[in-house]
């Protein structure tokens, strides 16, 4: 078995990167340990940045997302029982996408499978070997049996605990883990708010988000190694009601509970993303924490590059494109890790620290709220910087 370029993890990473080499002529295989539906279901991120819904479109994957996306020219930042809202469109000229990311991933395994795409789910990567050659060997087990594929790059969009990160030699890793993690809902109800609204309250975080006019998603901040047990649907709303609630009387809809679950909360940031053949990208070299939400399109800003730097290499022979990767993909990654770390310090009740902590929360609120040019610094980042170049190479 051979191909021009192994894929391992049909993440948004991995499907997005297929489609984009399809589209210059580079052929590929995606390998994905679960199955179809797994993938399909399982409820993640849900804000796409300016570029990254551009990006969507411009590779042909884009019709659902503006058929069913909610575009939001604002954000709405409540604290003290008072609401403040953030203009996106008038800070920066830009606005968001609200669209699940499992909705991506369906309408990006549907245009790989219709143009005849090679994506392999119940296919688990065991290994990645020959990386220091021009012939580098993906081992896999399919239907239970072992075997290989031949190519020419190994991409490793295998997500955080993926196992293609491993086999980068002397990896410098940076990070931290917070003191708190993020219990997520998803409601049958109708959004309470046009808009999404980040809530700083003294019993901690609270996020109302959406996925559709009929369905909420919710987020409540809750202590690290919390386990799901110790929250009830009573207790997930009780807490939501107080953490959202304003002086000019805020409403929340509730509504059965479709999907919950608890996410750690850390910063990660692995380098080098590449080794010989092997080139990583999206949470298997990089994880935020979600409050700035920066996770999925990070992913799709490094695929954008590799996109770039591979048709660089199949139409012209260039190597360039490739050995800057790591340095080009890191200046995104840190900005959006100061980022993420920023919003999350500053909306977030941090149980390790005394008042002075709490303090600067609260000036870096009133800051931001106040000031045309803060507020215009967190809608430039939430919206997404610019890329420094096309996904295409031609
Ligand atoms: P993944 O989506 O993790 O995909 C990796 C794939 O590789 C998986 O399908 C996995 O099954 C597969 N795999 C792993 N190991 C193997 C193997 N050995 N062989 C074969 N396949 C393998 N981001 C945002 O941009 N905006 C948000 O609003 C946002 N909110 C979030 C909220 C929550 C609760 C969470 C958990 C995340 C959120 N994120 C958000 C982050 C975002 O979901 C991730 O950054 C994104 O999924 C990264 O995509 P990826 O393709 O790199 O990795
Ligand atoms: C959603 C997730 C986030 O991490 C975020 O910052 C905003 C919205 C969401 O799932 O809708």
């Amino acid at each position: 078995m051979r191909t021009q370029v192994g894929i391992v993890g049909a993440g948004p990473a991995g499907l997005f990167l297929s489609q984009l080499l399809h589209l210059q002529g580079i052929e590929s295989v995606v390998f994905e340990c679960r199955d179809r539906a797994y993938v399909e279901a399982r409820v993640r991120a849900g804000v796409l940045e300016y570029g990254t819904a551009e990006t969507l479109r411009e590779a042909g994957v884009g019709e659902r997302m503006d058929a069913q996306g909610l575009p939001h020219a604002g954000t709405e930042l409540r604290f003290a029982r008072t609401r403040h809202r953030i203009d996106f469109a008038e800070l920066t000229g830009r606005s968001i996408m609200v669209y699940g990311q499992q909705e991506v991933v369906k309408d990006l395994i549907a245009a790989r499978l219709a143009d005849g795409g090679d994506v392999r789910f119940q296919t688990e990567v065991v290994g990645v070997h020959d990386l220091d050659t021009n012939r580098p060997r993906i081992a896999f087990v399919e239907a239970g049996e072992p075997a290989e594929l031949d190519c020419d790059f190994v991409i490793g969009t295998d997500g955080f605990h993926g196992v293609s990160r491993n086999h980068v030699p002397d990896l410098m890793i940076y990070g931290r883990d917070y003191p708190f993690a993020w219990l997520g809902i998803l409601a049958e109800a109708p959004p309470s708010s046009r808009e999404l609204i980040y809530a700083r309250h003294d019993r901690g975080f609270a996020l109302h988000s959406m996925r559709s006019p009929k369905i909420t998603r919710m987020y409540l901040q809750v202590p690290a190694d919390e386990s799901l047990h110790e929250w009830p649907d009573e207790r997930i709303w009780a807490e939501l009601h107080q953490r959202l609630a304003t002086d000019d009387g805020f409403e929340l809809t509730e509504g059965a509970l479709l999907d919950k679950s608890i996410t750690p909360m850390r910063s990660f940031v692995a380098t080098p993303m590449q080794h010989g053949r092997l080139l990583l990208a999206g949470d298997a070299a990089h994880i935020v924490p979600p409050t700035g939400a920066k996770g999925m399109n990070l992913a799709i800003a490094d695929v954008r590059l590799l996109a770039h730097a591979l048709g660089g290499y199949y139409a012209d022979g260039r190597d360039d494109l490739l050995a800057s990767y790591t340095e080009t993909a890191l200046r995104r990654v840190w900005r959006a890790t100061h980022f993420s770390w920023w919003m999350t310090a500053m909306l977030h009740v941090d149980p390790g620290t005394d008042e002075f902590g709490a303090q600067l929360a609260q000036a870096q609120l009133d800051y931001v709220t106040t000031s045309r040019a803060m507020a215009t610094s967190l809608a430039e980042n939430y919206t997404g910087l610019p890329y420094e170049q096309s996904w295409s190479y031609r």
